[in-house]
Order: C-alpha cells, then structure tokens, then sequence
C-alpha cells in the first residue's frame, strides 16, 4: 500500500485524483503546475509503488516532470481512499469499459464512487471525468456517495467534466483544450468552474451534467462514423482503382463544410470503438436506436478483415501458409497502448487463414502474451498498420517484401500498395 499522503497545504488548495492513468495522470500534473497539490489514489498497488519512484508509465509524462512533482511535495500517489478526506476537490478518473455483452460496465467507477464515500468531507467537491452516457452522476454516483458519505459531510457538490485529452498529442493538453463544465446546482457550478478555470485556459458552463456527458458521447461518435464512412469510401475507391487518400486531401481543399479522416485497420482504444456503444445502449434503454452508429461500428469491425485480405493477394499466388509481419500494433501512433488495438482482429484473421503472424512496434514490448520480431524476420508481406516513429520501412522495400501501407505515409513507394 502507498503510504498515507500528510499534504501541508491547506485544504481549499488540496485535490484527489481517483484513477491515475491516461487521464487522471496529466490532469494531476496539470494541476500540480497551476499550484494545487494533488493525491493520486489508484487500486493497483504496483501502479502506486512505481509513480512514488518517480517512474511515469504512461508517454505523455515524462519521469522528470513526474519526480519534480513528487519532490517539491505537490504530489503523492496512494491505494489508501481516507486519504481523500483531506482534498477539497476529489475528480474520478477510472475507465468505463465495456463489458462481455459490450455493453456499459460500470463497475470501476461504482466501486470507486463506493470507496471514497466514507472519507468525504463537509463541503467537497467530487467531479466526474470519466466517460459514460447521461445521468451517470445523477443516478449512479450521487446515490452512491449519499449512501455511503459521513453524517458531518452534509454538504457535497457534483459536477461532470469529461476528460477530452488525446495520448500522444503534445499540443493539445490540459491547459488549451476547452472544457465542458456541467453541474447539478449553482455552488456545485460555481465551484467546478473555478476548479478548473485554475487549471484549463477556457472552462465551458453547460445547464447539467447530462449535457456535459451526452457532448463527451457525441464527440467521440461523431469520429467513429466519420472512421467508419472513409472505411467505407476507401474500400470503394479500391474497387475502382482510386487512391482514397489522394480523393481525401482534394476534398479538403474545400474551405467549409469537409473535415479529413483517414481510413484505417479499424478503431482502438479505450475510447471510440467503447463510448458510442454507451450511447447504443443509452438509447436502447429508452426505447430508441442508434441505427446509424450501430452500422458505423460494424463498418469498422469489418475493417482488420478487409485489410488482412488486401494483404493475402499481395503474397505469391499458391503460398498455403505466408509469412505476415504487422508494422505497428497499438491503437494508434506514438503511444504504446494496445487496448481495443484492431491489429488483435488484424490478425486473428491472418491466423484463421492460415498464415504466420509475427509483429514489430517500437513502443509495445510485449503483445497480448507475445514478443515482437525484428525487421528481419522472412516474411512475404507486411502490413504497415500504424506509422509509428522507428519502423524503418526500407529495410522491408530493399529485401523486395510487398508492403500494404494503412497508414498513408509510404504513397508512391515502389512495392508498396495503398490501403
Ligand atoms: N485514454 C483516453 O484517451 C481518454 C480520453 C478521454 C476520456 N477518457 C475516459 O477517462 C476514463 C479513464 O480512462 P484512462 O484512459 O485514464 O484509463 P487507464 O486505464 O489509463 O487508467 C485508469 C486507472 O484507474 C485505476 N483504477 C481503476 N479502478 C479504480 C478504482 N475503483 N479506484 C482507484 N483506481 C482505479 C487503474 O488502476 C488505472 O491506473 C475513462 O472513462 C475513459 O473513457 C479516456
């Protein structure tokens, strides 16, 4: 267990993070620049040990801004929820997966709702971040905290703030990426808007919380769809002996109206291929259907399987059992996180159709259970999946090995051939 963080601030300057991962991590650094000190509280204990030891697991922190933050006092990470009883202001932060169903899984964030009950005191304000469909705060975290809470801390406020940070992207942090603020009253509004004025340069008031949630749901579906229908449009363009990204970048020259995205193996991540199944679901529960996302989310799933063939014809004709190397497994670029990664569905196709699957990723030591290959390895083609920074592709093009290129950055490269 981590110890029992002793803040010397006062209380007022004093917050708790609930979850210190992706999320909660940059926001405590964040805050911990714009001078609150911060406890970080997380349930696994290895995660704890390592932050203590100034050691970031995750890109966007780097050890050093980590260890300043431990050392001038600001900051402290503990499995120990009583700690909480000291912060005026408590975020959570915790994932909100899908469950065996793919639907809402709740569990962490009930639990985490559950374990800072007992320690709240008078006068806190407790902010969720996490992503999860409209009415989360209202009728699953409020009932819990009353439940739970001490009789002296009458008086707590809540708000929704969802997170909208994007791993791997050193321009839009904490600091300049406008946040939605939605509370259930004015000194619960008046209070999560001055929290994070003093962290966020634009704070957004939204009339509930509801709104706040519903927006976070609508961002992240509005990627989703627009993935899925330049999926759609690439495949298209295939048939058709057009290079889609070269329709793509000619259709951005249009100054209103067109945002470019790119196609893809698929989605990943803890976020686009999970949130807009919360809002299918959130619609199913009263009555409604989100048809549109619904096909959306199928287009996508649809994807490894397309991108695994187009592979397959590059290879020999008659070779039974090719050799396929995967050029980056994580979700997406610069990060190392491999979860919801459409590179597992890449290649669990690849496997059903008999080839041998290897992977190569600079920044995933280990997969799913496997260790990665080096650029040598003999194959018959590779699937350049995700551009990240150190696959040197030309180790692969002047062995001859075809290359399907996913990720638009080989175009015109002999031997290579655009998804
Ligand atoms: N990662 C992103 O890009 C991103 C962006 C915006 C919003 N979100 C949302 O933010 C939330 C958190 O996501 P994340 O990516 O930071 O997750 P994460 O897995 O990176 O980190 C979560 C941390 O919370 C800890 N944890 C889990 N349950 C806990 C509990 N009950 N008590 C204390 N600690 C607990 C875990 O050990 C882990 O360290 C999710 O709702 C997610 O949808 C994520």
């Amino acid at each position: 267990m981590g110890k029992i963080p002793q803040m010397s601030a006062p209380q007022h300057r004093i917050m708790a993070i609930i979850g210190q991962g992706y999320v909660g991590l940059p926001l405590a650094m964040a805050a911990v620049d714009a001078g609150w000190n911060v406890i970080g509280v997380d349930n696994f204990d290895a995660r704890v040990a390592q932050l203590n030891m100034g050691s970031s697991p995750i890109e966007d922190i780097s050890n050093s801004t980590l260890q300043a933050a431990i050392s001038s006092g600001s900051y402290v990470a503990t499995t120990d929820y009583s700690a909480v009883s000291s912060a005026s202001v408590i975020t959570i932060c915790v994932p909100t997966p899908l469950d065996q169903k793919r639907e809402p899984d709740l569990t962490l964030l009930r639990s985490a709702a559950k374990a800072i009950s007992p320690y709240l005191a008078n006068e806190t304000l407790i902010v969720s971040e996490s992503t999860s469909f409209p009415g989360t705060l209202r009728d699953v975290i409020i009932p819990i905290v009353n439940q739970h809470k001490p009789k002296e801390s009458h008086e707590l406020y809540f708000a929704s703030a969802p997170e909208r940070v994007n791993p791997g992207d050193s321009y839009w942090t904490q600091k300049n990426t406008p946040r939605l603020v939605g509370a259930i009253n004015e000194e619960s509004s008046h209070r999560a808007l001055a929290f994070y004025k003093s962290i966020c340069d634009g704070v957004i008031s939204v009339s509930t919380p509801e709104v706040a949630e519903a927006a976070k749901l609508l961002e992240n579906t509005f990627r989703l769809v627009n993935i899925a229908l330049i999926n759609e449009f690439t495949q298209l363009c295939s048939l058709n002996g057009i290079n889609v990204n070269q329709v793509i970048d000619a259709a951005a020259t249009k100054p209103y109206g067109f945002m470019p995205f790119r196609p893809g193996v698929g989605v990943g991540g803890h976020c686009i291929p999970v949130d807009p199944l919360y809002l299918t679901w959130w619609a199913r529960q009263r009555g409604g259907a989100a048809t549109f996302v619904e096909s959306a989310d199928s287009i996508n799933h649809a994807m490894p399987r397309y991108v695994a063939e187009r592979a397959l014809q590059l290879v020999e004709p008659g070779l039974t059992n090719p050799k396929v190397l995967i050029l980056g497994v994580a979700y997406k670029s610069g990060v190392s996180d491999v979860r919801e990664t459409p590179t597992s569905e890449l290649r669990d196709y690849l496997l059903s159709k008999g080839a041998e699957v290897a992977w190569f990723d600079p920044l995933v030591p280990v997969w799913e259970g496997s260790n990665p290959v080096s650029l040598e390895w003999p194959c018959d083609v590779a699937i350049f999946a995700m551009n990240q920074s150190g696959i040197h592709t030309n180790q692969l093009i002047s062995r001859g090995v075809p290359i399907l290129d996913c990720t638009n950055s080989l175009f015109g490269t002999i031997g290579v051939t655009s998804l």
